[in-house]
């Protein structure tokens, strides 16, 4: 028997490298499957109080991508992604850009905040009675993010792209999913790198022909079953075990592959097969912000995964609740008791096999919209990439660097000596 150090996002740091260019030229184009390319490196996750149609609208008219829970009869679930395919791609459905005050009063009516262009300058219009920080912010994010030259995330035809979660075993669904347009479908087990799971996969693959992200693995021998079982044809791989920030596996079970070095491994495995930047790997769960991205998409991940940073926005699968302390969203485990007995109660083929919690379930923040989120994530990853001395995701594989911190070292990069105000 042998005990292998593994590295989590906080074990490591990434090496300042000499930067091609300034990093407001850092481009964080990827392949979020093997055919589907995105302006921005995100995909949600799809957890029942994350991703539904609104978020998975909203993330794709800005760049990046939302994948569906499967928390649902396989009908709603199909329904939903009829519904993003069926939206209107442009960002400007978010907050239209308009050029008279006229137009701007119209367009607020709708909820929505505009944005109104006159001689170069622009200039935020709320509808009454909304906030600042929510919807102006909003607005003003969204089109720094489009002066960056983000474009939505569509498909051949010029619709928004859209994932939709499965269980291997569920080929009605998966069949359904497809029929209804979805562009891959998202293959969401805790773990996959079992037999019975496996020879389902095979299975479902033979049933539909639309792309599959695979996952969760952890390993290099889970990556090579995967694509043994799957003859090659795996869209991408959704790799993470027990990082995720409502997870409790790793507490209940023991058992985690902390999502860096999950990473490292699938990479590994693909670069072995002479794949890596072909079929790309997903990084999934723990993913805190830009830093931690960064350090996952240096190495070797082409895209993260994220439930906690979107949970809290007003565009999320959950209600706002209004406590005395503030406002906060709902965000909970997809192996949490609520979770799993929704499941139970909404679909059999979803049963989960066991009967064991193995997620908690909270409330976080309420963050305002995901524009915020994305636009920070966004900007932070030029960032990162800037100092990483990387002017792209690939070139980022080919030559940044993390580096391990001890736990005493990590002290000194947070700021330290000094109250916070
Ligand atoms: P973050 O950190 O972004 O992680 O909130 C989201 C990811 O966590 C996984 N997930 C779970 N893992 N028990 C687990 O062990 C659960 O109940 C659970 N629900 C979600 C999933 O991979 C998700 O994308």
């Amino acid at each position: 028997m042998t005990v292998e150090p593994v590295l989590t996002f906080a074990d490591v740091i990434i090496v300042p490298g000499k930067a091609p260019v300034e990093p407001g030229m850092v481009r964080l184009e990827t392949s979020i499957t093997r055919s589907h390319r995105v302006d921005i490196p995100l995909l949600s996750s799809p957890m029942d109080t994350v991703t539904e149609v609104r978020l998975a609208v909203l993330l794709a008219r800005i760049g990046a991508v939302g994948v569906i829970h499967r928390n649902m009869t396989a009908e709603e679930e199909a329904e939903m992604v009829r519904r993003v395919k069926s939206a209107d791609p442009s960002p400007e459905s978010e907050v239209p850009l308009v050029s008279s005050l006229e137009e701007a009063i119209e367009a607020v009516k709708n909820g929505v905040p505009a944005v109104l262009l006159k001689g170069g300058e622009r200039a935020i219009v709320l509808p009454e009675g909304s906030d600042y920080q929510t919807l102006g912010v909003k607005a003003e994010l969204l089109y720094q993010l489009l002066d960056q030259g983000v474009r939505p995330s569509v498909d051949e035809q010029g619709r928004l792209l859209v994932g939709a979660a499965v269980s291997p075993f569920d080929v009605n669904r998966a069949v359904m999913l497809e029929k209804a347009g979805v562009d891959f479908l998202v293959i969401d087990v805790a773990h996959l790198h079992n037999v019975n799971a496996l020879e389902a996969l095979k299975n479902l693959r033979r049933n539909v022909g639309v792309e599959i992200i695979a996952g969760n693995i952890g390993t290099k021998e889970a990556v090579l079953d995967v694509i043994q079982a799957l003859d090659g044809e795996v869209g991408g791989l959704r790799v993470g075990i027990s990082s995720g920030s409502i997870c409790s596996t790793g507490v209940v079970a023991g058992a985690s592959m902390p999502t860096l070095t999950a990473v490292i491994q699938a990479r590994l495995a693909l670069e072995e097969l002479g794949l890596h930047g072909s079929i790309p790997i997903i990084a999934d769960g723990g993913v805190r912000g830009p830093g931690d991205a960064a350090k996952a998409l240096i190495a070797g991940a082409s895209a993260v995964m994220a439930g906690r940073m979107l949970a809290g926005t007003l565009e999320s699968a959950a209600p706002i609740v209004r406590l005395e302390k503030g406002r906060f969203k709902v965000y909970r485990g997809m192996a949490s008791r609520g979770a799993m007995e929704r499941r139970y109660a909404s679909d059999r083929y979803s049963r989960p096999s066991k009967r064991l919690e193995e997620g908690v379930e909270g409330l976080v923040p309420f963050e305002g919209s995901a524009v915020r989120v994305v636009a920070h994530l966004y900007f932070g990853l030029q960032a990162a990439l800037g100092y990483a001395g990387a002017g792209s995701i690939r070139e980022a594989w080919e030559k940044a660097r993390l580096a391990k911190v001890t736990p005493i070292g990590l002290q000194e990069i947070k700021p330290h000596d000094i109250i916070l105000t």
